[in-house]
C-alpha cells in the first residue's frame, strides 16, 4: 500500500471499513456492504473512523438515503469542493469498490460506459458473454454495485442519456447476444453516483429526462474557517510527507493562506471590506496545493520552515488561471487588506505583506 501514490478509499481505509462491518447491526439496504448509519460514520467520522468530509452532515445523510432509493445521486458544485471525494467514499463504503468509475469527458464513448468486445474472441467464436468486455455500467448492474460517473455533464448528451433507460428500468439490453444473455438485469445494490462541476456549461444542458432520474445535491465550500484550516493543514502535511519533505509548518502561516482564499472566494473580508472576486476558483483543494508547493519550496530551496514569503511565491499560480484580470485583483487584496492587517496585527501579516514582491507584474 505504501508504494503507490494514491490507493483507492477502500484500500486506504480498509481497517476502518473492516471494523465498521464487524460491529454494524443496523438495517442495511439490499446489496449494501454497510448500513446507512455506518456509511455516515465512515464519511463524517465517529467510532473507529476519522472525519473525511467536512461540511454539511445532513447533506451526507440525504445523499446516502438517495442512493438507498430509486434515484441516482448527482453531486454538483464548484470545482474542488470534494464532490469526487464524497462519491469515492460513498462507493467504497456502500459497494466496497470505488474504482468502478467512468471518467466523463468530451471523448467518452458508449463502449467506455456499457461494454465493448474482445475482438479476437468475437471473430473466432461470434458474440458471446465470454467475448464481452464489461465497462463500469455493466459491472454495476451485474454485481449490484454503485456506478461512479465523474463529470457527467462534460460528456456528449447522447452518452449522458445512455443512463436514462438503465436507471428507470434497471435492465440493459445487449442486442448482440441471444436468449437470456440479451437482457442484463440489475442486482440489488445498483445505483449511480455522478458529479458535475458548475463551472462547466453542462449542468443546464442535461436532458430533463435524465435530470428526473437524479436527486441533486449542491456541495458548497467549507463553511468554517477552523474546519478548512484543519483540512488544509492535514492534507498538506500528508502530501509533503509523501513527497519526502519533512518540515515544520506553523499553523499561523497556513491561516494566512486559508484566510486569503476565503476572503477572495467570497469577495468580502471578515472585516466587511468588499473585494472584486477573482474568476479563479479559490477552492480548498487549490489552497492545499499552494500549501504543498510552498512547503516543497521551503524544504528544497529554503531553511525547511514554511514562511509567508513562500506562500507569496506560489499564490499567483493558483489565482492566475482563468483571467488576466485576476492578478490585479490579488495585488489589490495585498495592497488594501493585507496592508491594513499588517498595520493592525503585525507579525505574520507583516511578513505576508512583504511577500507581495513575488507577485508577477
Ligand atoms: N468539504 C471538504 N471536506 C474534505 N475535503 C475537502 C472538502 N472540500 C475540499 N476538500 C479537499 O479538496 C480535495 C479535492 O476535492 P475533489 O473531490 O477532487 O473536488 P471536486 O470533485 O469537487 O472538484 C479533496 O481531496 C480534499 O482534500
Ligand atoms: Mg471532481
Amino acid at each position: 500500500m505504501s508504494d503507490v501514490l494514491r490507493p483507492p478509499a477502500e484500500v486506504l481505509h480498509a481497517q476502518e471499513l473492516a471494523e465498521l462491518r464487524s460491529t454494524d447491526q443496523a438495517p442495511r439496504p439490499p446489496g449494501w456492504q454497510l448500513s446507512p448509519r455506518a456509511v455516515r460514520t465512515f464519511v463524517c467520522g465517529g467510532g473507529p473512523c476519522q472525519r473525511k468530509f467536512y461540511g454539511d452532515d445532513v447533506l451526507v445523510e440525504r445523499a446516502i438515503i438517495t442512493l438507498a432509493g430509486n434515484r441516482g445521486l448527482l453531486l454538483v458544485g464548484e470545482p474542488g469542493t470534494a464532490k469526487s471525494m464524497l462519491s469515492e467514499l460513498l462507493a467504497a463504503a456502500i459497494s466496497g469498490d470505488s474504482t468502478n468509475t467512468v471518467q466523463g469527458g468530451a471523448g467518452t464513448s458508449e463502449d467506455q460506459v456499457k461494454y465493448s468486445w474482445n475482438y479476437a474472441l468475437l471473430l473466432a467464436e461470434g458474440p458471446s458473454s465470454k467475448a464481452l468486455v464489461a465497462a463500469p455500467l455493466y459491472v454495476a448492474l451485474q454485481r449490484g454495485r454503485l456506478l461512479r460517473f465523474e463529470e457527467l455533464t462534460r460528456c456528449a448528451p447522447e452518452i449522458q442519456d445512455l443512463l436514462i433507460s438503465v436507471m428507470s428500468d434497471k435492465v440493459m439490453l445487449v442486442p448482440e447476444l441471444e436468449g437470456g444473455e440479451r437482457l442484463l438485469s440489475a442486482r440489488p445494490g445498483f445505483n449511480v453516483v455522478a458529479t458535475a462541476n458548475l463551472r462547466d456549461r453542462g449542468v443546464h444542458e442535461m436532458s430533463s429526462a435524465l435530470k428526473r432520474r437524479f436527486n441533486f445535491e449542491t456541495v458548497h465550500p467549507i463553511a468554517e474557517l477552523q474546519d478548512e484550516l484543519d483540512l488544509v493543514r492535514r492534507e498538506s502535511a500528508r502530501l509533503l510527507t509523501e513527497s519526502g519533505a519533512d518540515l515544520e509548518v506553523e499553523e499561523g502561516v497556513l491561516e494566512l493562506l486559508v484566510t486569503a482564499f476565503r476572503d477572495l472566494r467570497r469577495g468580502q473580508t471578515v472585516e466587511g471590506t468588499q473585494l472584486e472576486r477573482p474568476q479563479a476558483v479559490m477552492s480548498t483543494a487549490e489552497a492545499v496545493s499552494v500549501a504543498q508547493a510552498a512547503g516543497l519550496d521551503a524544504f528544497y530551496f529554503g531553511q525547511r520552515q514554511l514562511t509567508p514569503e513562500h506562500l507569496g511565491r506560489h499564490l499567483a499560480g493558483a489565482v492566475q488561471k482563468d483571467s488576466p484580470e485576476d492578478l490585479p485583483r490579488l495585488r489589490h487584496y495585498f495592497e488594501v487588506v493585507v496592508r491594513e492587517r499588517s498595520q493592525r496585527r503585525g507579525g505574520l501579516w507583516k511578513q505576508f505583506l512583504a511577500a507581495r514582491k513575488w507577485l508577477p507584474l
